[in-house]
């Protein structure tokens, strides 16, 4: 028995040897499995204690609050607040690495500063926890000590016992793929802005066209308020109406080199407008050619025609294309009368305001009917062959198609669909 009590001091002396020995091991394996899952780890990782968050959220709920994350949107200061009841309590290499601090105390310093409470992790943690959720992620930007911008999607993942005392943090630096997102969409808008530029020489010969004919019908009136005040008894009044003429010309010469401007925007110009407005102004526009040619213009348009959304200056220009067009195939065959009818009325199922052309004149042959669209096809002796293929492609960018009905000795019918203002029609 003796002999039994250093036996028993030497086992109990052995055994304690063996748990302190067990307990350095689990405490260096614990260690070593830190290092590599937490401190080493490639990922940002961070360890923040929210247990004063829960204990606020729980005092808010005996106050009657239910909604706390509406209660936050009501309260912006509660944000600001936050801090007060949050703590970080770790960080590994790689966060420091990110925002560029010396070590961990250094990060304990800038912390507060660089991670400032962010409105929307907060409401996403607050709503997880409040859920029971056991993870809540987002994204948001980080500011680095040496001034960058991170972009990082962030996850958090929540105890399920509720003990909000260490609530980890992952942080994926997603630059990368936000510059590749960001290079995709300029590309596009480069792109599609090239392909603007690109129609320029298209667009210098489509402004050449269109301003060639009020540039003429100045000129035509220049001449006419000269004749009338030169005469031996002077009318102010013609005069007047000559210059009236000149200014309406000019404003519209100057409206087409305008649409330069528009092509060379990123983005197209569409405003909301009445069909019926943009028709009987552009036709307005060409009164003189309509008594030069000697034409009557009808017009049958249908009484509450929703709204369009179109550009506006574009369109007038097709109408005065196709109106003109067919003003000079009925004076070339020599008609005897001569009607231009411009016909606008709802077409529901196109999703637009239909508006029509038509004339009583030669109507086209098959082989020129192929070839309208052409870009310089003209019968014309003075035709630029142009004016059809501007109409086309102003009503292509609208999203509708110019389409032609022609019989020769009947006439001739371009149509196309001004699209409805979607906001306005419903
Ligand atoms: N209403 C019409 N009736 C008969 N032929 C037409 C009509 N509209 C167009 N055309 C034919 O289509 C051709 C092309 O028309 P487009 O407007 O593109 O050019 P253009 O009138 O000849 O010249 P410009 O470029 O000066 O307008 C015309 O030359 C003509 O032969
Ligand atoms: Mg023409």
């Amino acid at each position: 028995m003796t002999q039994d009590l250093p036996t028993l001091i030497l086992a109990a002396g052995v055994s304690l040897c063996v748990f302190a020995g067990l307990l350095v091991s689990c405490f260096q394996r614990y260690r070593a499995f830190r290092r590599a899952y937490f401190d080493d780890a490639p990922i940002p990782m961070l360890i923040e204690d929210w247990s004063g968050v829960r204990s606020f959220l729980a005092a808010l709920r005996a106050k009657g609050v239910t909604d706390v994350v509406a209660h936050l949107q009501a309260h912006p200061d509660l944000v600001r607040d936050h801090r007060r009841y949050h703590r970080f309590v770790d960080a590994n290499d790689a966060v420091l690495r990110l925002l560029g601090a010396r070590d961990k105390v250094h990060f304990q310093e800038i912390a507060p500063q660089l991670l400032p409470a962010n409105r929307e992790i907060i409401t996403r943690v607050y709503q997880a926890l409040l859920d029971g959720k056991v993870s809540a992620q987002g994204e948001r930007l980080l500011h680095t000590i040496d001034g960058r911008v991170v972009p990082v999607i962030w996850r958090a993942t929540l105890p399920s016992s509720g003990d909000a005392r260490r609530i980890l943090f992952y942080a994926f630096d997603v630059s990368d793929q936000k510059r590749a997102q960001e290079m995709v969409l300029n590309a596009r808008g480069d792109l599609a802005h090239a392909a603007r530029v690109s129609t320029v020489g298209e667009l210098s010969a489509s402004i050449a066209h269109d301003v060639a004919q009020p540039i003429a019908a100045i000129a035509a009136s220049a001449v006419a308020a000269e004749q009338w005040l030169l005469r031996a008894e002077p009318s102010t009044d013609r005069a007047l109406n000559a210059l009236y003429q000149i200014r309406r010309n000019a404003q519209r010469a100057s409206d087409v080199v305008g649409r330069i401007k528009t092509f060379l925007r990123k983005a197209p110009k569409r405003t909301t407008t009445s069909a019926d407005a943009l028709v009987k102004d552009a036709l307005a526009l060409i009164d003189s050619e309509a008594h030069l040619y000697d034409v009557t213009i009808r017009t049958l348009i249908e009484a509450d025609l929703p709204a369009v959304r179109v550009d506006e200056v574009e369109i007038k220009q097709v109408i005065l294309n196709l109106a003109l067009n067919a003003m000079q195939a009925m004076a070339q065959a020599q008609m005897s009368e001569r009607v231009v009818t411009v016909a606008v009325c709802d077409k529901e199922r196109d999703g637009g305001v239909e508006v029509q052309i038509r004339d009583n004149g030669p109507g086209m042959s098959e082989e020129t009917l192929s070839r309208i669209f052409e870009p310089f096809f003209s019968t014309k002796e003075d035709g630029m062959g142009l004016g059809l293929v501007i109409c086309k492609s102003i009503i292509n960018s609208h999203g509708g198609d110019l389409s032609v009905v022609s019989v020769e000795k009947l006439g001739t019918i371009f149509r196309f669909i001004l699209p409805y203002d979607r906001q306005m029609f419903r």
